[in-house]
């Protein structure tokens, strides 16, 4: 099939590419020159494990092309919204993005000769967004479909072409919805046979499906990170309580490890935009739970500082912090709302003198100007010299890093795991004062 991708970042780009590895023929249109000239010459402008292939291979083969010109999706039987929803001022999604992505589309929709032609909605939108979305462009004779996207970066190829579910958000008209469902049935074909399940929904439950979810694993998150804190309060240890309460199949393991929190560029935005929606709706009060999720999103981060003062002394002034991690997770170099690099900022602001490494974060965060931090470009740079390590971004290369190998290169040996992810035994085997989160 034809198909083209509107919004070519970590989600619209990845999409793109791994259409084009179903066989499709995949235009994606982008705003932004230098990207689409990157994407173009199969170079990806961000890091995510396998995108770069799967790009490559399907640049050269002439079933994947890149273009900044809207002109280029018309004729396409199924067209991608993928473009960005961030937080605006108020807090809800700023969805200027997403109605100027129609603006560019309409002129060009309702061009396709092979078939039934659909827009289809990727981007995580507020309740409502479908329906209006749908008005706007039906003059033009296409159908819109709503299909939220649910691809974790770090596993962002492998969650597109494998994932887990999807969500069709269909039309109210039966027969707009049953053909819209034959497109997309067709599209997705290979995935369909793999046996992953697809549910059909209205619009309304499909937008809410997406966001509920991450409001679901934040949720996950922030519980047990405020049972860190009653772990520290009480000499208690979340690690075995996470791994106790884990086996409960109703619980589940995952998403359990305290640490320093969520961040990046969906969950934190996606909950406040989820609760402005909500108060739109006039039933703020169902969702005034995620408001706790965010504060205790915010004071595990600051329980790092104190632990911080508490080891180095109240006067952070001098004192040199290595904070291994800059990217909001590990297998990637998305900095938004970054825990680490927060904790960076923050520790900076007590005076102390930082320095941050990141294996793929790391070489974009040097090219910025008037850094507050230093950026190394090794581990051992990062940590020669280091009164704390911090670690921010549980990455493998820190994970994995010789603990007798750090004692040689600091100058104190005092660590922070912000990931509960080191190996405790073997760093305080090597000399370090280790301090987890809600481990005694
Ligand atoms: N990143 C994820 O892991 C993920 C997962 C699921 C859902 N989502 C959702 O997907 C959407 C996109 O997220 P992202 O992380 O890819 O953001 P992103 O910022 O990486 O990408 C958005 C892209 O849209 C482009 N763009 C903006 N306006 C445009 C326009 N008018 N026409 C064409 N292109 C335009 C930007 O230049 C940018 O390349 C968001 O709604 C997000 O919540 C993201």
């Amino acid at each position: 099939m034809r198909i083209s991708v509107i919004g070519c970042g970590y989600l619209g780009a990845v999409h793109a590419a791994s259409m084009a590895e179903l066989g499709h023929t995949v235009v994606g249109v982008d705003v932004d020159a230098r990207k689409v000239e990157l994407l173009s010459q199969g170079k990806a402008p961000f890091f995510e494990p396998g995108f770069e292939e799967i790009l490559q291979r399907n640049v050269q083969s002439g079933r994947l092309s890149f273009s900044t010109d809207y002109a280029a999706i018309a004729g396409a039987q199924v067209h991608f919204i993928g473009v960005g929803t961030p937080q605006s001022e108020t807090g809800a999604a700023n969805l200027t993005y997403v109605d100027a992505a129609v603006d560019g589309m309409l002129p060009h929709l309702g061009k396709c000769t092979d078939g039934p032609e659909i827009v289809a909605g990727k981007s995580t939108v507020p309740v409502g967004t479908a329906a209006r979305l749908a008005e706007r462009i039906a003059p033009t004779g296409v159908a819109l479909v709503w299909n939220p996207e649910f691809l974790r970066e770090g596993f962002a190829v492998q969650d597109t072409l494998a994932p887990d579910r999807m969500v069709y958000g269909l039309p109210a008209d039966e027969q707009a919805a049953a053909a819209a469902q034959a497109v997309l049935d067709e599209l997705y074909r290979p995935i369909i046979d793999a046996g992953k399940p697809r549910l059909v929904m209205d619009y309304q439950t499909a937008e809410l499906v997406k966001i509920s979810a991450n409001a679901f694993l934040a949720t996950k998150i922030s519980f047990i990170n405020a049972m860190a804190q009653i772990c520290d309060a009480a000499d208690a240890d979340v690690t075995a309580l996470a791994g106790a309460i884990g086996l409960d199949e109703r619980i589940g393991k995952r998403f359990l490890r305290a640490g320093i929190g969520f961040g990046g560029g969906c969950l934190p935005k996606d909950i406040r935009a989820f609760q402005a929606r909500a108060h739109e709706l006039g039933v703020g009060e169902s969702l005034g739970f995620l408001a706790e999720v965010d504060k205790v999103n915010d004071a595990v981060r600051r329980s790092v500082v104190d632990t911080a003062r508490r080891l180095l002394g109240e006067d952070l002034a001098g004192k040199r912090v290595a904070v291994l991690g800059a990217a909001f997770k590990p297998d990637s170099d998305d900095m938004r709302n970054s825990p680490a690099l927060d904790l960076a900022q923050e520790l900076v602001d007590l005076s102390a003198s930082v320095v941050v490494v990141d294996p793929a974060a790391g070489p974009i965060l040097a090219d910025r100007e008037d850094l507050p931090y230093e950026v190394a470009d090794s581990i051992e740079a990062a940590l020669t010299g280091a009164d704390l390590v911090v670690l921010g971004t549980e990455w493998k290369q820190f994970t994995t890093f010789d603990p007798a190998r750090a004692a040689e290169l600091v100058a104190r040996r005092i660590v922070i795991d912000g990931r509960n992810a080191l190996p405790r035994e073997d760093w305080k085997a090597a000399g370090f004062t280790y301090a987890g989160i809600g481990r005694r």
